[in-house]
């Protein structure tokens, strides 16, 4: 099999120039080895384009330059965008977003630019001289939306889409719960933006960006850009990113939210109620920071800030630049679950500097950040903390690969084919975990020092780039691992073959093997007297024991359990999530009121979708349903597409 890949070169120039050049790089490569993929003649034409007054000058491809994505119609294009001026003001009555998004144009000689949008209500487009343009939207596609070509672009600088979205626009969440301040915020990963913004919708593409977004008085905007500390009285506010980044990266919430900092270069923003928590359980964020410049080079994204968002998030955190959206449900009060800060603090080298050309290539992205956080989490609080992350994932990933072989086998695959589906799909533990152990045994084959050197290169030479498995593979070949390490590892069976390969690294994890020592005397109804040190990792591996092997009638094992340790009024949202299993399996009805509690005050899909699939697959899918009618005004659109499906609930 011969795949089209089509390398994109990160090129540093200097930044005072306007379009400065073409570059046309002939890059011959020959098949070597029927276990590497790829490999074919590929013409790499640059266009490299500067964009204001500092930091990086970003390529921009010819189509044929990049790996088909099939979930955007940008690829199609000829012209180019490489700077975005979006100008948006917030309506909290009529939830929409309206104002004007202008694309700087290189047209390539081309006559029309294809953008993505999903149910955006366009009025006009013109150009930088105010000529209305023609434009067509075209058929509406479940998966993709509804593709927009501009046309007569041949000779134009700018376009300027003015556009109103959707109420229902997926990626946005507005939020007014009585008696309550106002918030809304936007998740555009994966292929969510289009629907806020008319964009190259594609994470293969890079642009700058500024903006200026126009709230309600009393409400702060944030973006993933330069942001202000402190809300001003207009509620009009500027923000610029000069770093490119790809869509799925762009993001604004709008709030009652104060900051606070964390280190000169770090800090939180929240809810006035959360700030001082969200400060107190972030505070060893510079630390982190510390750590991963430690292993792989210097931060390039000048700032690097947490937004703490109301529980509806749908996810536990996403990596926006400059400012992480995270779950408040990691407020624990003991700093236990801030491996989600690394995990997306990570992403700043792997996914936002160097990023999944599609979303087929996305454990590139994902599976880096695993083994890149439990690396931050090594150098911060040891080997032992960083095994129990190991451990958990290693289990997690067993059970989803298992569970995948009978119903899904070819997405049990790092290379993903999502084509005609949702990348939504996409997003599974093996992405995550798989990609983690594959990274991890190429780290215990060639030694540490040799794959964090080739790490930190990777990193640096791919910066403001995209990365396709193949590229990777490639890139793996050329600098770190011999023909030997390469069929030791069975690289090509990792990333193509379904299943687990049996050379999957073992974790040794000796406070985990306490727990499991607990686990048994606590079946036997002895209470293991040894937890008063447990972190939430070992509480979430005794649960998982105690949910593995109670068999028959549990539901009095459940109640001593609770006596004994208070798992239903738990203030942990790991823990709530993960005792769930057990209390549904068993039916420990007395749980249940906390148990819907939770779940219609928490939007991450995360810890929905397990319970929500225990109650259906033990036939209590009434009691899932009555609690879901509760739930579902509060979730976002995401969580709620895949109850839905879950559900079977007819959507909106
Ligand atoms: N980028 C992801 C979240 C995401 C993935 C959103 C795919 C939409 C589509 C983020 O970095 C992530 O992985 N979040 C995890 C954190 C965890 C692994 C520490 C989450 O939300 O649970
Ligand atoms: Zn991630």
């Amino acid at each position: 099999m011969v795949s089209n890949i089509r390398n994109k070169q990160t090129t540093q120039y200097p930044h005072s120039l306007a379009v400065t050049s073409i570059t046309f790089l002939m890059y011959l490569r020959k098949k070597t080895q029927n276990m590497r993929k790829l490999c074919l003649v590929v013409a790499t034409s640059l266009f490299v384009v500067s964009c204001s007054e500092n930091h990086q000058t970003e390529p921009i491809n010819n189509k044929n330059t990049l790996p088909m994505d099939v979930h955007s119609a940008y690829q199609n294009s000829d012209a180019r965008v490489s700077h975005l001026n979006l100008s948006l003001k917030a309506d909290f009555d009529a939830h929409i977003l309206q104002g004007t998004a202008t694309w700087d144009v290189v047209s390539n000689g081309a006559d029309t630019l294809y953008l993505d949008t999903r149910g955006l209500d366009i009025t006009d487009i013109v150009d930088e001289n105010g000529k209305e343009l023609t434009y067509e939207l075209q058929d509406y596609d479940s998966v993709l939306g509804q593709p927009l070509s501009i046309y007569g672009v041949a000779n134009v600088k700018k376009v300027a889409i003015t556009y109103t979205t959707s109420p229902q626009a997926e990626a946005i969440q507005w939020l007014e719960p009585e008696g309550k301040t106002p918030f809304m915020f936007t998740q555009s990963q994966a292929i969510l933006a289009r629907t806020w913004i008319p964009c190259p919708d594609s994470p293969g593409w890079r642009f700058t960006y500024e903006a200026t977004i126009d709230v309600p008085n009393h409400l702060l905007a944030l973006m993933s850009a330069e942001n202000a500390t402190e809300k001003n009285d207009e509620g009009i506010y500027h923000f610029r990113m000069e770093q490119s980044i790809p869509s799925y990266l762009m993001a604004l919430a709008i709030g009652d939210v104060s900051f606070a900092p964390l280190s000169n270069r770090a800090g939180v923003f929240a809810e006035e109620h959360i700030l001082e928590a969200a400060a107190w359980e972030f505070a060893e964020t510079e630390d982190m920071i510390v750590a991963a410049e430690g292993l792989y080079g210097d931060y390039d994204w000048e700032r690097y800030d947490i937004l703490v968002l109301p529980a509806s998030f749908p996810f536990g955190g996403m990596e926006n630049p400059r400012l992480t959206f995270a779950t408040p449900t990691i407020i624990a009060g003991d700093r236990s679950l801030t491996s989600l800060v690394a995990h997306e603090l990570a992403h700043s080298w792997s996914g936002n500097l160097v990023t999944n050309a599609t979303w087929n290539d996305f454990w590139i992205n994902e599976g880096f950040t695993v083994y890149f956080e439990h690396r931050i989490m090594e150098v911060v609080y040891g080997r032992d903390y960083a095994e129990m992350l190991s451990a958990l994932s290693r289990t997690d990933l067993i059970e989803e690969v298992a569970d995948f072989m009978e119903t899904r086998p070819e997405d049990t695959r790092l290379k993903l084919d999502l084509e005609g589906r949702n990348p939504d799909d996409g997003v599974s533990r093996i992405a995550y975990d798989k990609g983690y152990f594959f990274l991890r045994l190429i780290e215990e084959t060639v030694g540490r020092d040799r794959f964090d050197a080739f790490l930190k290169t990777y990193f640096q030479t791919h910066r403001f780039g995209v990365m396709t498995t193949e590229m990777f593979l490639d890139y793996l070949r050329d600098n770190l691992i011999s023909d030997d390490e390469w069929n030791a590892v069975g690289v090509s069976e990792w990333v193509y073959g379904k299943g687990l390969p049996d050379n999957l690294p073992a974790v040794e994890s000796t406070r985990f093997a306490n727990v499991d020592e607990a686990v048994k005397m606590a079946l036997d109804g002895n209470k293991p007297d040894n937890t008063d040190q447990w972190s939430t990792h070992e509480w979430l591996r005794f649960i998982q024991g105690i949910h593995d092997n109670l068999t028959g009638d549990g539901r009095g094992i459940l109640t001593t359990l609770d006596d004994w340790y208070g798992f239903t009024e738990s203030g942990n949202s790991e823990i709530l999530a993960a005792w769930w299993q057990p209390v549904i399996k068993h039916q420990y009805t007395e749980a249940y009121p906390a148990m819907e509690t939770f779940l219609v005050n928490v939007g991450r899909r995360k810890f929905l979708t397990p319970a929500y699939r225990a109650l259906k697959e033990t036939d209590q899918i009434d009691v899932a349903k009555a609690i879901y009618e509760k739930a579902r005004p509060n979730y976002h659109a995401v969580s709620r597409q895949t109850m839905d499906a879950l559900l079977n609930h007819p959507p909106a």
